[in-house]
């Protein structure tokens, strides 16, 4: 497959099956010895190879009935036909807009005439979205197109365009467990599954299998984006571990569908993600998914208000000034906010959003205590009159200097199912390359895969899944970060040169050290260690063919002399070397000790919480990992 770009270094080799690329992620340890912080710099000689074939993608989606399923289905088929339609404001066409993969860009080096900026989707291989096969599953039997009109979307002349395409999909019966959500959708499922619990996995096994074997399609993955379920109570005995979860299985026990979903996909190798609020990663699936060596990855899209919380509330932490309050406020009226009317489906909701600024905070302890956090509240209304067109309206309230006060208030409207539809095109395409990626280390030289909770998903998701022992990060663009360092690293399109002799800032995305089975594996993308704080201004990356972050010095002229030019003199967005910190960085304020202090070191949460029913919001007050007494094991609404 030829790539857009080809990376030439000694460090990097392209076979006609993988991309090889060597890296060196340096770090830094702390600690404290007699009173003194001490801060030793190491570094990991890192392998990657990452697999050029890019397979025929097959995604699966568990309420493809929903407006979310029918909204991506469409608008896959639209670009692929490159359909336009007419509105009142003119003619528009088909785009990808809104996803990171396909719709936004990185800097690749410096070139004769400036910064070179590439999509996303270029870094590595990848599948592209028009060439993803969809079906799934929806208790509601309507066919995509007419779900599509249901859905109330998209405009009509486009609705009328892909009607004949969409008529023909049909949803397969689901798993119906009428507990699980509002009990205002049960006008819609008359598409369900009969049988015992474990009859029933079996059959979307077989659904699995034959749709692979009908489309002709090398990989499925398998996506929840029906309605919001309730929690489930973690319950030693029930869902505590896999072999647990299985047998609850088979005697017919308390287990919410999308965990159904999640261990028929798991047990047929299919990677599964969850893009609802609800805890369908019990600690049972989470043991079945690293067992099996299967990638799962949620939870909650981060689409719209969430998503701009978690920038917002790092800008305004990030500047210094305190966050005192954050007001949500949210009404909509398609089907998802008809069934987070209901008590228990809203609470999902409300756990997914509350804990979005936590790492934010508790990164500030010049501004926060251990026990200090802002006042948040969420609040979601049904309007039905509103349709998709959601409305969120926030409030964030700061203590600024001296006493001073300082309000920001903003009212977003928008269509949710548009917002949620790249996502879901970027979480499939990311665990997808995922998959072909592996790696090594010096010290330990088989190749292996990432950790089957694939972290790297955070940005896409509200309630980032973890692996248990490793910081959340929520903040936006250490998440982006995050994924760029990623795609970056195994196409090794960071500087590689041996005898490079320049410093690195530090950047996020790197691995921390987590365990899997015995093993102990980096987990990567999920360190919320501070972005380059400090410039170096040595590098010229036309010259070594280092990326680059911004923030920190280029060079300038300034009569006849060469000078760094500030980046708040400049633009925004200076061109400069990027990479992690290299050992014996003369540069202290890299903050290589943050890694090592991150969030866990401080008793922050340090994985997604399983809230018990009726647990507190708030992660900090100690919910998570808290098992509640033996049970009511059924039916506890
Ligand atoms: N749209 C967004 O911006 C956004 C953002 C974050 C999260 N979400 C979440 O995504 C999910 C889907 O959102 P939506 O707007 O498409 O909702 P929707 O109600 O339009 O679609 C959900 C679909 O799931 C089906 N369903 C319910 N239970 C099912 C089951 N057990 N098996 C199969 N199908 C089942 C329903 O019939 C419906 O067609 C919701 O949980 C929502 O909270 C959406």
């Amino acid at each position: 497959m030829a790539e857009p770009f080809l990376v030439e270094s000694p460090d990097v080799t392209y076979s006609q099956d993988f991309i090889e690329a060597k890296y060196t992620y340096s770090t830094a340890h702390v600690c404290r010895e007699n009173g003194v912080t001490k801060v030793r710099p190491c570094s990991t000689r890192f392998t990657f190879r990452t697999g050029r074939q890019v397979p025929r993608l097959g995604v699966m989606l568990v309420g493809w009935g929903g407006n979310n399923g029918t909204t991506v289905t469409a608008a896959v088929l639209a670009n692929r036909l490159g359909l336009s339609w007419m509105t009142k404001t003119g003619r528009k066409t088909a785009n990808y807009y809104g996803s990171l993969l396909q719709a936004s860009t990185v800097c690749l080096g410096t070139g004769p005439s400036g910064d070179v900026y590439v999509p996303f989707r270029d870094l590595l291989p990848m599948v592209h979205p028009n060439d993803i096969v969809f079906d799934g599953w929806d208790i509601s039997s309507l066919n995509l197109a007419e779900a599509m009109r249901r859905a109330e979307v998209l405009e009509w002349p486009l609705q009328e365009q892909l009607w004949p395409h969409m008529e023909k999909m049909k949803p397969r019966p689901s798993i119906y467990i009428p507990q699980f959500i509002a009990a205002n959708q049960e006008e819609r499922a008359d598409n369900v599954l009969s049988g015992s619990m474990a009859e029933q996995v079996e059959q979307i096994r077989r659904d699995i299998r034959d749709f692979k074997e009908s489309s002709g399609v090398d990989k499925v993955i398998v996506l929840w984006t029906a309605n919001t379920e309730r929690f489930c109570d973690i319950v030693p005995g029930l869902n505590d571990t896999a072999d647990n979860l299985l047998r609850a299985i088979e005697r017919g026990l308390e287990v919410s569908p999308s965990t159904l979903f999640a261990v028929a996909s798991v047990l047929e190798g299919c990677a599964y993600i969850n893009g609802s609020p609800q805890n369908t990663f019990v600690p049972g699936a989470v043991e079945l998914a690293a067992q099996r060596r299967v990638f799962i990855g949620g939870d909650d899209f981060k689409s719209g208000q969430t998503k701009l919380k978690s920038v917002l509330v790092d800008f305004l932490v990030g500047a210094g000034l305190k966050t005192k309050s954050i007001v949500s406020y949210n009404h909509l009226g398609n089907n998802d906010g008809k069934n987070l009317s209901a008590p228990q489906q809203f609470r999902s909701k409300e756990i997914s959003k509350s804990n979005v600024v936590d790492d934010t905070v508790q990164a500030n302890p010049v501004l926060y205590g251990p026990q200090d956090k802002p006042d948040h509240c969420v609040v979601i209304k049904y309007v039905p009159y509103v349709g998709d067109s959601k409305r969120a309206l926030d409030e964030y309230t700061s203590e600024i200097m001296m006493g001073g006060t300082n309000t920001i208030v903003i009212h977003n409207t928008c269509e949710d199912s548009l917002l949620a539809s790249p996502i879901i095109l970027d979480l499939a395409i990311l665990t997808e390359l995922c998959q072909r990626i592996t790696f090594c280390t010096e010290a330990d030289p088989e190749f292996q895969g990432f950790h089957s909770v694939l972290s790297i998903l955070a940005f896409l998701c509200k309630a980032p899944l973890v692996p248990e022992g490793t910081p959340v990060v929520n903040a936006l663009f250490r998440q982006r970060s995050c994924i760029e360092n990623i795609l970056r690293y195994p196409g090794a399109t960071e500087c590689h040169h041996p005898p490079c002799p320049r410093r690195h800032p530090r950047v996020q995305g790197v691995p921390v050290w987590g365990t899997q089975g015995a093993r102990r594996v980096p987990v990567w993308g999920t360190q919320g260690a501070g972005g380059p704080s400090v410039g170096y201004p040595g590098c010229r990356g036309s010259q070594c063919g280092v990326p680059r972050v911004q923030g920190v010095p280029v060079w300038g002229t300034q009569g006849a002399r060469r000078v760094p030019v500030s980046p708040v003199g400049s633009s925004m967005m200076v061109p400069v070397p990027r990479g992690p910190s290299m050992d014996g960085s003369p540069f202290p304020s890299h903050g290589g000790a943050q890694g090592e202090q991150g969030p866990s070191a401080r008793g922050v949460p340090t994985h997604r919480p399983w809230y018990p029913m009726g647990a507190r919001t708030d992660a900090r007050g100690g919910a998570q990992n808290k098992w509640i007494p033996v049970p009511s094991t059924s039916g506890s609404q």
